[in-house]
C-alpha cells in the first residue's frame, strides 16, 4: 500500500490536521523583544549581544570567555578549527559515516582527508574499536560526533587520541546539554563545535560556536573566522575611537551576528527547560512505542546526560512490513513531518566518486541510514501532538505488521 492509500483509508472520517513541521523551534516574546531591541539599536553585525552570548554560553559550558568562540553555523566552527589545528595538508581526519554532511564537508575543506570508522549498531555514535581500526601513519584528528545528543565514549576515544598523540574536533551540534560522567560535551578535545540552526535544541537561525581548552587555539579561530583580522569591527568602530586592523591570516566570513545571538541569548536561558521537555517526549514515545515492531533508540547510558535532540526509530522492511521511505511518505500523508538522520555518508554521490567508498564498507551505518525515522521531538509540540505522532506511527505499522499500540 502507497502513503496515499494509507492516507485515504485512515484519514476518511477525520477533518484534516495542521502539518506537524518536524523540528519546529518554540521562540518565545523574549527573543522577539530582543531582535526588536537589536534593530533599534542600529547595532545587527558582531557587537555587544554577540560577547554577552559568548560569555553566557562559556558559562553553561564550565567554560572561561575566552575558550569560545560565536560563528554563523557549526560547518564554520567545524572549518576553523580544523584549520587553526594547523594540520599538514592532507592528514588524515577519522570520523563517523552516521553525521550531516557537514562534517566530513569541513575536513575536506580544511584541506584535510577524511577517514570513516563504523558506528555502534546499537548507540550509533563512532565506534572506538573502528577507530582504533581506522588509524595509519597519516591519522593527524578524530572528529566524533555526539549522535543525537547522546555521548560518545569519550574516555575510551580520549585514551586513544592520547596513545597517537592525535586532536580531537567534537561535533557537538546535537549536544548542548550532553555530558559525559560529569563533564560537558566539547570540553574533552580540543575543539567542540555547536550548532544553531533553526531545528536545534538552541536556535539562533544559522549559528554556532567553538569551544577549546587551549585559549591560543580559540584566539586563532575567532581571528580566522573575521577574514584572519587581528581586531574585530566592533572594537574597530565602538566609542573608544578608531582601530586600525592587521590581517594577519587568510581567514573566512563567518561571524555571528548580534541579531543572532539576540535570539540565542534567551534560547539559551530555556536550554533545560526545553530539554526536560524533550526528555518527557521521549519516554512517552519510549513507553508508547514499545509493542511496535520498530527499533527504538538506546536507553540514555549511566553517568551521562543525553541532549534529547532526535528521537529516532528503525524501520526495518522485513519486520514493519513498510519499507522506510513508504513509512516517511504515509507520515506525510498524516501531515506529520519528519526525519532522516542520517543516509550513510558513503550513499553520497560525491564521496563515492572522489574516495571510492561504497556503503557496504560501514556496514552499521549503511543499515541504520536506510531505516532511520526522525520523529518530531521539538519542545513545542504539545501533549495532543506527541499523541498524534505515537497515533500514525501505530495506524500505518498496524495496517503492515498486525502490532498495535501499548
Ligand atoms: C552532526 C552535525 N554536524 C554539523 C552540522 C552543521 O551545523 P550547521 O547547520 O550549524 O552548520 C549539523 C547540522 O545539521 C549536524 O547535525
Amino acid at each position: 500500500m502507497t502513503g496515499t492509500q494509507i492516507e485515504h483509508t485512515m484519514n476518511a472520517s477525520t477533518p484534516e490536521q495542521p502539518f506537524l513541521i518536524f523540528g519546529s523551534p518554540l521562540i518565545e516574546q523574549a527573543e522577539i523583544d530582543e531582535v526588536v531591541a537589536c534593530m533599534e539599536s542600529a547595532w545587527l553585525g558582531t557587537g555587544p549581544r554577540v560577547a554577552r552570548f559568548e560569555n553566557d554560553f562559556a558559562r553553561y559550558q564550565g567554560l572561561q570567555s575566552s575558550q569560545v568562540a560565536a560563528v554563523n553555523s557549526c560547518t564554520a566552527a567545524l572549518h576553523v578549527s580544523m584549520v587553526a589545528a594547523g594540520l599538514e595538508p592532507g592528514a588524515e581526519v577519522i570520523t563517523t559515516p552516521m553525521t550531516f554532511c557537514a562534517s566530513v564537508n569541513a575536513i575536506i575543506h580544511a584541506g584535510l582527508t577524511p577517514v570513516l570508522a563504523d558506528v555502534d549498531p546499537a548507540t550509533q555514535c563512532i565506534d572506538p574499536g573502528a577507530i582504533e581500526a581506522a588509524i595509519t601513519p597519516r591519522t593527524r584528528a578524530i572528529l566524533p560526533v555526539h549522535f543525537a545528543g547522546r555521548p560518545c565514549e569519550m574516555d575510551a576515544i580520549m585514551a586513544i587520541a592520547g596513545k597517537h598523540h592525535l586532536m580531537v574536533i567534537e561535533d557537538c551540534a546535537h549536544a548542548i546539554e550532553t555530558t559525559y560522567r560529569g563533564r560537558k560535551a566539547g570540553t574533552f578535545g580540543d575543539f567542540g563545535c555547536f550548532s544553531f540552526y533553526a531545528t536545534k535544541n538552541v536556535v539562533t537561525g544559522e549559528g554556532g560556536m567553538i569551544t577549546g581548552r587551549d585559549e591560543a587555539l580559540i584566539a586563532r579561530a575567532k581571528v580566522l573566522a573575521l577574514h584572519g583580522m587581528s581586531k574585530d569591527a566592533w572594537h574597530r568602530f565602538g566609542d573608544r575611537g578608531y582601530r586600525h586592523y592587521q590581517v594577519v591570516e587568510a581567514g573566512f566570513k563567518y561571524n555571528m551576528m548580534d541579531l543572532q545571538a539576540a535570539i540565542g541569548m534567551h534560547q539559551l536561558a530555556r536550554v533545560d527547560r526545553n530539554r526536560e521537555r524533550r526528555e518527557a517526549i521521549w519516554n512517552r514515545y519510549m513507553e508508547a512505542l514499545a509493542g511496535l515492531p520498530v527499533g527504538l533508540p538506546a536507553q540514555p547510558a549511566p553517568d551521562t546526560k543525553h541532549a534529547y535532540h532526535l528521537f529516532t526509530i528503525l524501520v526495518d522492511e522485513a519486520r514493519c512490513g513498510i519499507s522506510r521511505d513508504a513509512f516517511l511518505d504515509a507520515m506525510n500523508a498524516q501531515r506529520i513531518g519528519t526525519g532522516v538522520h542520517y543516509l550513510a555518508v558513503p550513499e553520497h554521490p560525491y564521496y563515492r566518486q572522489r574516495f571510492g567508498w561504497r556503503p557496504e564498507q560501514w556496514p552499521n551505518a549503511m543499515r541504520i541510514g536506510r531505516q532511520t525515522v526522525s520523529l518530531p521531538l521539538s519542545p513545542k509540540l504539545t501533549d495532543a501532538d506527541v499523541e498524534r505522532v505515537i497515533g500514525a506511527v501505530g495506524a500505518i505499522l498496524a495496517h503492515k505488521s498486525g502490532h498495535g499500540l501499548r
